[in-house]
């Protein structure tokens, strides 16, 4: 078979059979097909989309990919779940929700992503943890999870590797915004994860892939048809993403936010709501709690006892992090060399929050090439929320930067990706919806 006749098949809008999804899939996987054919066939995915069944072939091919988890033989006494997001400028969620609901009894094997486009990765947010090892082998990754009740991971070798490769190139080749893409990127990695029930945060807004709530929709009905398929139960919370997530942006700076929220130091209204609200729902589809209120309640609790912030300690330490890093975050994370704030004046009305994941990857916080090594220190800390009246008191932001050219650089695309107004705007919630799927 000539890969080029698939590649000429979806580029003329036509569907893909069983056999040439497999050929992709195990080219992918073993590396025998180049990148720009790989390329060509995401981009022809992206222009001319696939159907539901193509989609389906697709996710349950690149799981099979790899090695498939079992946690039946562990016999651990709750439910195996994960939360994933569609991507996001500011979303640090998973540092806390993980050990929020490994307090609340759940299991959360997490397996994450690095930087794709515009948006952060909780993998590379992790590595900002001097000694974290993301790449741990299996024995290890299944002992944290059943010892600690949660392990924040990134792809392994051996885990949907058809995945892996597909979104680094993806990452490069302004093909990440496809509903079938995504709904297999993320969809194969948590069927070969092996989870009992899967939670989804769809982004929608300026900083998210699906920009509009109707392409938000049609992105969690897919996901939600397609984990069926798999058996997977999956609830999907839609969650707004037309702001930077919480008050940081970048890799460091994330994790120190992380860490405060843990500590219940400060916890930004809008992060809060979001990681109560996740958080919350993997109780409802595990069946731990039939009540939304109740389960936001006891995972609350779980944060204000510190019981999710000596769980998210003992994930570190086992994962090789330091085991004082909770009360000694500033310690061991990177700092930046300039840091400094930008100023504005006015109600911050708009942001571009493309725009500011944009001005990170130009800092050296994201990638422009596969496999970059990244600044893990720089970004924005001190975000202004929607709303904010800004005045030489109040910054619009602090850029954190390796040198001056790149602060003033920064600085001014920050500025660029921010709309400012005489009025104050209005605020929307920062859950649109909440779909509770096939549980
Ligand atoms: N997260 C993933 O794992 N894959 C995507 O394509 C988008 C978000």
């Amino acid at each position: 078979m000539l890969f080029t006749d698939v590649i000429r098949k979806k580029r003329d809008g036509g569907e893909l059979s069983d056999n040439d999804i497999q050929f992709f899939v195990d080219g992918l996987a073993d590396n025998s097909l180049p990148a720009e054919q790989v390329s060509a066939l995401a981009m022809a995915i992206v222009l001319n989309s696939m159907t539901f069944d193509e989609t389906a072939r697709l996710t349950l091919a690149m799981a099979a990919s790899g090695t498939v988890i079992r946690w039946q033989d562990l016999k651990l006494d709750g439910p195996v779940v994960d939360k994933h997001s569609t991507g996001g400028v500011g979303d640090k969620v998973s540092f806390m929700l993980a050990p929020i609901a490994a307090a609340c009894g759940c299991f959360v094997p997490m397996i994450s992503g690095r930087g794709l486009g515009h948006t952060g990765g909780t993998t590379d947010k992790a590595e900002a943890i001097p000694g974290y090892n993301t790449a741990p082998d299996f024995p290890t990754f299944r002992r944290v999870v059943r010892d600690v009740g949660c392990a924040i991971i990134g792809q392994t070798a051996d885990l949907a590797p058809a995945d892996r490769r597909l979104y680094a190139i993806r990452d490069v080749t302004a093909t990440v915004e496809s509903v079938p893409l995504i709904t297999a990127s993320i969809l194969s990695k948590k069927i070969a994860a092996g989870l009992d029930a899967l939670v989804m945060d769809v982004k929608v807004g300026t900083g998210a892939f699906m920009k509009t709530p109707e392409r938000a929709r049609k992105l969690a009905q897919s996901i939600i048809a397609t984990a069926a398929m798999a058996d997977l139960k999956t609830h999907v919370l839609i969650t707004d993403m037309n702001e930077v997530l919480g008050r940081t942006a970048g890799n460091a700076l994330e994790i120190a936010e992380a860490v405060r929220y843990l500590r219940d130091e400060g916890r930004e209204a809008r992060l809060d709501g979001v990681v109560l609200g996740l958080c919350a729902e993997m109780l409802v589809v595990t069946g731990i709690e039939n009540d939304r209120a109740a389960a936001e309640r006891r995972c609350n609790d779980a944060v204000t006892s510190g019981r999710a912030a000596d769980i998210f300690g003992k994930m570190v330490a086992a994962l090789g992090g330091p085991s004082d890093l909770i009360d000694n975050g500033s310690k061991y994370l990177p700092a930046a060399a300039v840091v400094r704030p930008v100023h504005a004046d006015g109600y911050l009305t708009r942001m571009d929050t493309r725009g500011v994941g944009n001005a990170i990857i130009e800092l050296g916080g994201g990638r422009h090439r596969v496999g970059e090594a990244l600044d893990l220190s720089v970004g924005f800390s001190d975000f202004a929320s929607i709303g904010t009246l800004l005045d030489a008191q109040t910054p619009l932001a602090i850029v954190h930067a390796a040198s001056e050219d790149d602060a003033v650089q920064a600085e001014k695309l920050l500025l660029d990706a921010c709309e400012l107004a005489e009025e104050a705007p209005t605020v929307t919630p920062v859950i649109a919806e909440i779909i509770p799927g096939t549980a």
